[in-house]
């Protein structure tokens, strides 16, 4: 009998144990401090993924497809992530004790991460899952561009290819409860706007203060160092952001009309990049 949802359930595309941790060129980024709190931040966002996963799985019970989807490639290629990433800061900083300050991010953010959180409807909450992704794939997108040091090049390059796949079926669950639901453009955008809004606030925040508290014991996290870091990354993204594809991505669930799409998404992109990196 033919796998029904053979697209969903293809093996994964790479594994931790292809990426070649013990020819990391150390020099090139031992020394960078925001390199440290990115991949570190990235890590523990990323390990949580069995709490979102299981707020989604709930939400979305009695969907076959989409509960098989989650359980079989969302949520072990999430993990994986975080895995992969704290193994290549553990290689790196080998001083770093992940596993205290991971510990005290998920104490901080848990609050944060409650199922009535969610969208009011499945399709839009698919929505709001394709900003997330389109997030998380913009941001790898950067890094792999910028990376300093090549094997991580090749991990935040499977990282974003990863979370490309993610924003492709959450997309394809949207289109699939849009039939049925009916949201109306409005109610898509409300989603979008409200989402991007929230994507790496209090997530980001938490991940950086609690890496920078057990690599700096005694030292506080202020907002200064916050803002620091933000400029910093702000300069990265000026040069090497994904703004083009960020922006397609965003728009998508919109279903704009080609000519209006075509139209609006220069203006977007020039909006996304003050936006990003004013
Ligand atoms: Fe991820
Ligand atoms: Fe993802």
């Amino acid at each position: 009998m033919p796998d029904p949802h053979p697209a969903f359930v293809a093996p994964h595309p790479w594994l931790i144990e292809q990426i070649a941790f013990d020819r990391i060129a150390h020099e090139r980024i031992a020394r960078e401090e925001t390199w440290f709190h990115v991949l570190a931040a990235a890590s523990f966002v990323e390990s949580l993924a069995d709490l979102y996963t299981h707020n989604l799985l709930d939400y979305m019970e009695g969907d076959a497809e989409a509960s098989q989807w989650l359980r079989e490639r969302w949520e072990p290629e999430e993990l994986q992530h975080g895995r992969a990433l704290r193994r290549y800061v553990e290689t790196v900083w080998p001083a770093f004790d992940w596993q205290a300050a991971f510990d005290g991010f998920c104490m901080d953010y848990r609050p944060y991460c409650k199922a009535e959180l969610l969208e009011p409807t499945r399709a839009l909450e698919m929505v709001a899952r394709c900003v997330v992704e389109t997030g998380t794939s913009g941001l790898y997108g950067l890094l792999q561009q910028i990376s300093p040091e090549p094997v991580l090049a090749t991990l935040v390059g499977h990282i974003r290819n990863d979370e490309v796949g993610h924003y492709k079926y959450f997309y394809h669950a949207f289109l699939r409860y849009r039939e049925r639901e009916r949201p109306s453009r409005w109610q898509v955008a409300r989603v979008i706007r409200q989402r991007l809004g929230e994507i790496g606030q209090e997530d980001a925040y938490l991940a950086l203060k609690n890496a920078h508290a057990v690599r700096h014991p005694g030292q506080t996290f202020s907002p200064r160092d916050f803002q620091r870091f933000q400029h910093t990354a702000g300069h990265w993204a000026r040069a090497h952001y994904p703004y083009e594809m960020t922006v397609k991505m965003l728009v998508k669930p919109l279903r704009l009309p080609g000519l209006v799409n075509r139209m609006a998404l220069p203006l977007l992109v020039r909006h996304a990049r003050r936006v990003v990196a004013p």
